[in-house]
């Protein structure tokens, strides 16, 4: 049955409108002012209402073998809070580890998805090796799958990490695919070195994590990515900045013609270090990597994103529980566990929190509450960065991204003037805390659809299990 939404007010990336949208089957048919209904349309009057381009989220983790442990989200979970908080697209982190082969692992964390998720899902293809025979695997995935952006770590040595030789072929690989490769990028032997120190002087609750990989050890990763990306013209992409040591690294090399773009995450913009000193273990629900830096990084980060030096908002939603996952670090061994959450008898410290915050149902609201609400993002801009500028980048553009005749009718209907409020209690995460318990957000999200098809209604969920698909996308680097 079509759909026409009457009377909204319209906001892509590069405008703002009041108008009508006519969606027929999976697409938008057409976008404008007094669009008459067909025969047996639905017609839903969205006075009040915003309609978005479905947001895209470009970093999320959720099938996580990390730290020992797994992150806690299924698709099930994970698409369900992605469309309660607005997101219909999903980009995954697909990350193997370096004795698992790539073609496994694709299919693998392909097959977690499909028939469980209900929002679309597409994956940046970890490269944790390069051995004989790992490239040409890379060639097929990226000719038969789709495959259009690699993702690298710099840091998690011994885990996900490669090392320079490996780097240096990946992005040979990656410019003659024109694959983009995202990267994390902090010097992983500086948090080693500073790891040990920081627990040798008996430093170890979380709040000496951030001490253990500071803006500087973040910048230095950068600067190492961008030398690389000059010399072999591959454009890359930093996920997670989270200050502006990093975020001038990128910006000079791009002044020096490397093609670079920049991701920062929702904690970074709401979230200061002061998160992590809390006291009696808390400060562990905060602990990500690059961790969460001083307030004063707030602001740089915001500017960037308002003068599009910074390019786009992500999450990095990697979900673990408190009460279990986050206690394999915790320095009383009284409390600590092992992976198998049975007491270790042994103290943990902060190297041994698995890192990550749950974000992937908050980031919209946050970034609008916290941005388009107090006049630091236009709400072209929030578009921009939360959906348009991550379809452009990642080979989705218009089919997602855009609300324009022949884009997929992904679209959000938001009322800007409710109120709600975030809680653990009520989100669909499966973690069993949120890192904004009790914060009160702007705006609710009223209807979401994915091609066509309410996932959110009246702001309860409808979503279909399975409706969600595996998006095949061209390389356009
Ligand atoms: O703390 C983080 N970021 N956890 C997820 C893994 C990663 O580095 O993206
Ligand atoms: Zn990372
Ligand atoms: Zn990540």
């Amino acid at each position: 049955m079509p759909l026409l939404i009457k009377n909204a007010d319209i906001v892509t990336s590069s405008a703002r409108f009041p108008g009508d949208i006519l969606v027929e089957g999976e697409k938008i048919a057409a976008v404008g002012a007094g669009i008459s209904a067909p025969a047996g349309a639905e017609v839903l009057d969205a006075s009040g209402l915003m309609a978005f381009p479905g947001f895209i989220d470009p970093h999320v983790h959720i099938y996580l073998p990390f730290m020992g442990t797994f992150a806690k989200d299924d698709y099930a979970s994970g698409s369900k809070a992605a469309l309660m908080g607005g997101t219909t697209t999903l980009i995954e982190m697909c990350c193997p580890s370096r004795t698992e082969d790539a073609a496994e692992a694709f299919q693998l964390w392909k097959g977690k998805a499909e028939g469980l998720s209900a929002c679309d899902f597409t994956f940046h293809l970890g490269v944790t090796r390069l051995g004989p025979g790992d490239a040409d695997t890379l060639r097929r995935l990226v000719r038969e799958e789709g495959v259009a952006s690699f993702k690298i770590f710099l840091a998690y040595k011994g885990a996900f990490g490669i090392d320079d030789a490996e780097l240096y072929e990946t992005l040979k690989l990656a410019k003659e695919l024109g694959v983009i490769v995202t990267a994390h990028c902090e010097n992983a032997e500086l948090v080693l070195a500073r790891q040990r120190e920081l627990i040798a002087a008996g430093k170890v609750g979380p709040e000496w994590h951030e001490p253990s990989r500071p803006a500087e050890v973040e910048a230095e990763g950068c600067h190492h990515l961008m030398t690389f990306a000059k010399l072999t013209g591959a454009h890359v992409y930093v996920v997670h900045t989270s200050c502006e040591e990093a975020v001038k690294a990128v910006t000079e090399a791009r002044r020096g013609g490397v093609h670079a773009w920049i991701e920062t995450v929702i904690p970074y913009l709401v979230l200061d270090k002061t998160y992590a000193e809390r006291p009696g273990f808390e400060g562990a629900k905060y602990v990500m990597s690059p961790p969460i830096r001083g307030k004063e990084q707030q602001e740089a980060l915001w500017r960037g994103l308002a003068d599009g030096t910074i390019h786009t908002v992500g999450t990095d939603h990697a979900p673990f529980d408190f009460a279990t996952q986050k206690h394999m670090g915790h320095p009383d061994p009284a409390r600590c566990v092992d992976a198998a959450f049975q007491p270790r008898n042994a103290p943990g410290n902060f190297s041994l929190i698995p890192n990550g915050i749950p974000s992937l149902e908050e980031r919209n609201k946050l970034l609008y509450t916290h941005g388009v609400a107090t006049g630091k993002l236009t709400p072209e801009k929030f578009v921009d960065v939360a959906s348009t500028q991550a379809a452009k980048i990642f080979g989705l553009y218009p089919r997602k991204g855009e609300i324009a005749a022949g884009s997929d009718a992904d679209i959000v209907l938001f009322d800007p003037k409710a109120k709600d409020t975030i809680s653990a209690k009520t989100h669909s995460m499966a973690t069993d805390y949120s890192g904004f318990e009790g914060w009160e957000v702007q705006g609710k999200i009223r209807h979401v659809t994915v091609r066509g098809e309410f996932a959110v209604r009246d702001g309860a969920y409808v979503g279909k299990k399975g409706h969600g698909r595996y998006l095949k996308r061209p390389c356009t680097h």
